[in-house]
């Protein structure tokens, strides 16, 4: 038996980090054997190029290449295999960020990260994606009170993330079977109500 693939997506500041780290306890709690994991990112050369992408300015179609090829490399290293084992597996964003972000946000054209997206993938994709959403200036207040230092991506100007959040829109327009939108701006028990739903269905 294969696990299954677990995708967390959302604008920066709705909270999908803090809601990511309490589903996989639960999976956990079911006596899933689950690995948690983030993109860019996740493997040896994933998180130098995470280092070199949320910190160094670069051409818009580099940024895409460059998601690309950490994905890939993740992919191979750590989420096909953990799959085959018939561990779960929770990534912290996945491709549709690559749509929302350089493709919302950035306005690099759909059909590019599509031709990316068949290359690296050949069909393969999260069997649930969450997407966490809420207005843009909600997101961006609670981004502000963590005093956190912002990367490339946090610093962008509030219209950059509205083109994000409307990207994630589309997602999950595209594929309703997949995606599932939850209002983030709800509380947090709300929202573990609702995340406790959709463990008990999948
Ligand atoms: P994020 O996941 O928000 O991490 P943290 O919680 O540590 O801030 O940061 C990753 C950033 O990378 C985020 O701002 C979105 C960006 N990103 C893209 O632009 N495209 C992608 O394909 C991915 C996976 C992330």
């Amino acid at each position: 038996m294969t696990g299954k693939f677990i995708t967390f997506e959302g604008v920066d500041g709705a909270g999908k980090s803090t809601h990511l780290a309490w589903f996989t306890d639960r999976l956990r709690g079911r006596g899933l054997e689950v690995v948690s994991t983030r993109e860019p990112g996740g493997t040896p050369v994933g998180e130098r190029l995470r280092e070199i992408l949320l910190e160094c300015p670069m051409d818009l179609e580099t940024e895409a290449l460059l998601m690309f090829a950490a994905r890939r490399e993740h992919l191979s290293a750590v989420i096909l295999p953990a799959l085959d084992a018939g561990k779960w597996v929770i990534c912290d964003r996945f491709t549709d960020a690559t749509f929302a972000y350089q493709g919302g946000g950035r306005e690099l054209d759909w059909e590019k990260i599509r031709a990316l997206e068949r290359w690296v993938q050949s069909g393969f994709g999260p069997d649930l994606t969450l997407i966490f959403d809420c207005p843009v200036a909600v997101a961006r207040q609670r981004l502000a009170g963590t005093g956190v230092a912002l990367d490339r991506f946090e610093r962008e100007e509030e219209a950059f993330h509205e083109r994000v959040r409307a990207a994630y829109h589309r997602r999950a327009a595209e594929e309703p079977a997949r995606v599932r939108m939850i209002d983030a701006s709800n509380t947090i028990e709300h929202i573990r109500k609702e995340l406790e739903d959709i463990i008990i269905t999948i």
